[in-house]
């Protein structure tokens, strides 16, 4: 008879995160993750760098636009690193964007002021074939910089999060040209040409891969994929467009780094987020704003951790609305394991102090 483990209490350890390949961690966002047991959860904001705060919009000033920002490791780090110091958070997620990948790709890309993202809009295989991955790396590499800068930067329990978009979400951008309310012009291709439409998510797919490995190479210790269009197709489509990407890259990532958890965000996908954890290859599921904290956690929470999902609003009001809200939120994931987050990113209006008072009720939370 085999000899039998040590039996404890504690939350069983999931199959596919054998024991044996995790190298300890004391860090609180790793432990979530692993489904470890914890006193309160970790937290950290989507979009936690930003407008909100007056340090950013001074090094964005200094940097000129959002892109020179981007490209720019000494201050990329540095607006990172700003959120930290002042709020305590368990987590800095690398300051970059998704729409990077794109732009390595050879796709001309712009942030007008106040209006967002505008990229030279592919509509078809044609427009598609002047894009390539042979300069990727050397393009991205003031992002791996920054990565490498924050991991000697950070404060020791602090965990660095890289990230990319999801090919789905990443593609609306390159096929509309801009944001879009309902994703038309990526889902006309993708419903008339299927085929063809698979030839750009094929290529996300791939170079997605090789963008993450290399934020992992320069020090990121957890990866996340924002799908923020996720919810806007019906279900077979997006079975195909948003999570068979995300399980691609996911797996990939896991089979050449098996220690670096992966967290998927699949904005909007509702029930259908709870197919998204079943994917072994994922280890926790973002929340968006409208998901019910009591349905999540049965049919989320219980087969990976959840992250979320207070709405970004709630902290521009701030007060006993926002506090009421985090509550329920904290008592609703219980003992976990959950990262406290957003259902969103944190809106420029947010005033800072509500950002403090956030922050003073997850640390002295205790579930
Ligand atoms: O979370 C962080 O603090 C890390 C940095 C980060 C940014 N964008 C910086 C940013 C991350 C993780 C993103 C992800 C991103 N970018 C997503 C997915 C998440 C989401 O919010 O849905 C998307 C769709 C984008 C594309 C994008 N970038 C849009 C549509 C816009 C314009 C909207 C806006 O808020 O201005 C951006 C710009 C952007 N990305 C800003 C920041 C801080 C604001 C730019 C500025 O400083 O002027």
């Amino acid at each position: 008879m085999a000899e039998s483990p040590v039996v404890t209490d504690q939350t069983p350890i999931p199959k596919t995160q054998p024991a044996t390949s995790q190298p300890a961690s004391s860090k609180r966002l790793i432990k979530a993750l692993r489904r470890e047991p914890l006193d309160r959860p970790p937290f950290w904001l989507m979009r936690q760098a930003g407008r909100y705060l007056p340090e950013y919009r001074q090094t964005r000033a200094e940097a000129g636009s959002f892109l020179d920002l981007c490209f720019d490791s000494a201050r990329s780090a540095e607006v990172t690193l700003q959120p930290i110091r002042r709020f305590g958070f368990d987590a800095a997620i690398l300051f970059a964007d998704i729409l990077l990948i794109p732009s390595a790709l050879g796709q001309k890309l712009t942030f007008a002021e106040g209006e967002g993202p505008v990229l030279a809009p592919i509509r078809d295989l044609e427009a598609l074939k002047p894009l390539s991955a042979e300069h990727l790396h050397e393009r991205l590499a003031p992002v791996y910089d920054t990565v490498s800068r924050l991991s000697k930067a950070l404060p020791g329990d602090v965990t660095l999060i890289g990230f990319a978009g999801a090919p789905w979400t990443v593609a609306t951008y390159m096929v509309q040209g801009r944001g879009s309310s309902d994703q038309g012009a990526a889902k006309s291709w993708a419903y008339h040409k299927p085929d063809e439409f698979q030839v750009l998510i094929d290529l996300l797919v791939d170079v997605t891969i090789e963008y993450l490995d290399r934020q992992v190479q320069a020090g990121a210790e957890v990866l996340q994929l924002f799908d923020t269009w996720a919810g806007s197709l019906p279900e077979p489509q997006f079975h195909r467009w948003s999570l068979q990407p995300m399980k691609r890259i996911a797996e990939a990532l896991k089979a050449r780094y098996p220690h670096v958890p992966m967290i998927a965000f699949p904005r909007g996908a509702g029930p259908l987020s709870r197919d998204v954890a079943l994917v072994d290859a994922i280890d926790a599921i973002g929340l968006d704003t409208s998901m019910s904290v009591g349905w999540a956690a049965r049919e989320v929470q219980s087969l990976k951790t959840t992250q979320g999902n207070l709405d970004p609003l709630m902290v521009v009001a701030g007060g006993k609305t926002m506090e009421g809200e985090i509550t329920r939120i904290l008592s609703g994931f219980g003992q976990g394991p959950h990262i406290f987050n957003l259902g969103h990113g944190i809106v420029p209006e947010t005033p800072p102090e509500h950002v403090g008072a956030l922050s003073r009720q997850v640390l002295a939370w205790r579930g």
